[in-house]
């Protein structure tokens, strides 16, 4: 090998492994439906192949681009495959994967407007069409983050300072119990943000559901009453549409009446559904939207955005930016004020340029082009969910607001404890085949399997072996 200089890898040869490298990455996406959608490992097999040293000089990318196929894609969950319909089978489309060779060669870092504005600004206008595009009225300022886990985060720590306590100053000692409400079918990102900010554990309330799985108005109603009672400050509530379980949606336009009623913060976890908002047809599951206070949406769980990139809008923004603005002489600039600069909103510094990946992904498919992805996949999972109630061996567990469906396998004479067996030995052999990958839940006690379309590469037939795949294996017992 060529000694190498002091400085970074000569342009040619970034320009020849580059080429390689897409070459790689349009194979990998060509072939993809070769691959087993989950490896066929134990845990360790990856690590044991690789050196536990790093290498002492330097090595050709060659080699390293030789180790991902030998040792790192046997040991690869394959997301982008189209029978990957598992979690939210989020995927990354070819427009945004480019976009991501951009935002690493520009790497900037948009802690502060003047150190990227573009990044601030492209951010700040992408989030607006995107807001555009799900229909959402009202002024709201859009943020990146990484994650829903923490967009959510910050939603609640806007609440939190909603309250006028100087929280920020004083820390919590002292004061009566925060309380914090979301459904028992809300996500654990909820509970987590409720640890991250001193509210705790015993500060979430989980307000039952029906028997759709949306939380109950009413039940809310009670317990903010009690807790006022009991001398305890309710501060939030998190509405969910889209639940990560069975995708089921609470009523947002309910709860934010019960929210103004008692001057609580309402944050909507919609991380998953939210893409949804950009069909007329689907209007109904997001009434009353507009009225949240903080709203998330993760273009990467079902907009073919490569992960990570989560959308988050916040009505008072200046709430937020009270809550985190802390600024240090070196980050000071002339245009401070003026310009936005995203270190103000939340916890981090630093931030990579994502927004040119939803960017890239609204420009290449067009608003027309994704509102017909995500209806197609609400289509396909209809047409599953028919399979299976047309079954006499299968139940529907859950109605199919969206893309994803909860189901069972239900033999004659078999109680539930017997059932639930059955149907856990029935995904562990589905999945060991490594030609469908599903996820489960669990749904009144009864182990339910979650079929879900949300990639970008799924057509018909993906649904269609799925099912077969399926009463397959069940037949086999
Ligand atoms: C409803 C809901 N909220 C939040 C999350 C957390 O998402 P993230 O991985 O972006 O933090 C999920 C994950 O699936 C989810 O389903």
């Amino acid at each position: 090998m060529e000694e190498k200089n002091l400085y970074d890898m000569p342009a040619e040869e970034f320009k020849s492994t580059g080429y390689k490298l897409i070459d790689w990455s349009t194979n990998y996406l060509k072939n993809i439906e070769e691959f087993p959608v989950l490896p066929d490992i134990k845990p360790g097999d990856i690590k044991s192949k690789l050196p536990s040293e790093p290498p002492q000089k330097g090595e050709e990318l060659d080699s390293i681009i030789n180790d991902i196929n030998e040792i790192i894609l046997p040991g690869v969950t394959h997301w982008q495959h189209p029978n990957f319909m598992a979690y939210f089978a989020s995927t990354a489309s070819g427009p945004g994967i480019l976009a991501d060779i951009v935002s690493s060669t520009l790497n900037s870092n948009g802690m502060v407007w003047k150190s990227s504005p573009a990044l601030t600004e492209l951010e700040d206008v992408v989030l607006n069409w995107y807001k555009k595009m799900l229909n959402i009225p009202g002024e709201f300022k859009g943020i990146i983050y990484d994650t829903a886990s923490v967009s959510s985060l910050h939603g609640i720590a806007a609440a939190r300072e909603y309250l006028n306590l100087d929280i920020r100053n004083k820390g919590l000692n002292g004061l009566s119990k925060l309380r914090l409400y979301c459904s028992e079918q809300a996500h654990s990102s909820i509970e987590k943000a409720a640890i991250t900010l001193g509210i705790g554990l015993e500060g979430v309330k989980k307000i039952p559901v029906d028997s759709d799985f949306r939380m109950i108005p009413s039940e809310l109603e009670n317990a903010i009453k009690q807790d006022i009672l009991n001398g305890i400050k309710p501060f939030c509530v998190v509405a969910t549409i889209g639940t990560t379980s069975t995708t089921s949606v609470d009523p947002v336009n309910e709860i934010a009446e019960i929210c103004q009623k008692y001057n609580l913060w309402l944050h909507v976890d919609a991380a998953y559904a939210g893409s949804a908002a950009m069909l007329p047809e689907m209007k109904e599951y997001f009434i009353g939207i507009e009225k949240a206070d903080s709203i998330v949406t993760n273009p990467h769980k079902w907009l073919f955005v490569p992960i990570d990139l989560s959308a988050f809008y916040i009505s008072k923004p200046e709430i937020l930016k009270r809550a985190f603005s802390l600024v240090p002489e070196y980050l000071k600039s002339r245009e401070d004020s003026i310009v936005d600069n995203l270190m103000d909103y939340g916890v981090q510094l630093g931030r990579r340029f994502r927004a040119l990946k939803l960017w890239f992904v609204i420009r290449y498919f067009g608003v027309d082009g994704l509102r017909e992805r995500i209806r197609e996949h609400i289509r396909l999972a209809k047409l599953f969910a028919n399979w299976i109630d047309e079954h006499p061996n299968f139940e529907r567990l859950a109605p199919v607001p969206f893309s994803t469906v909860c189901f069972r396998a239900k033999l004659n004479g078999m109680d539930e404890d017997s059932l639930n067996s059955l149907n856990e030995k029935l995904i562990n052999e589905i999945n060991s085949t490594g030609k469908l990958f599903l996820t489960h839940t669990k749904l009144n006690n009864k182990f339910t399997l979650r079929l879900v379309i949300s990639g970008i590469r799924q057509e018909e037939r993906h649904v269609k072996q799925a099912w077969e795949l399926i009463k397959e294996k069940l037949n086999s017992f």
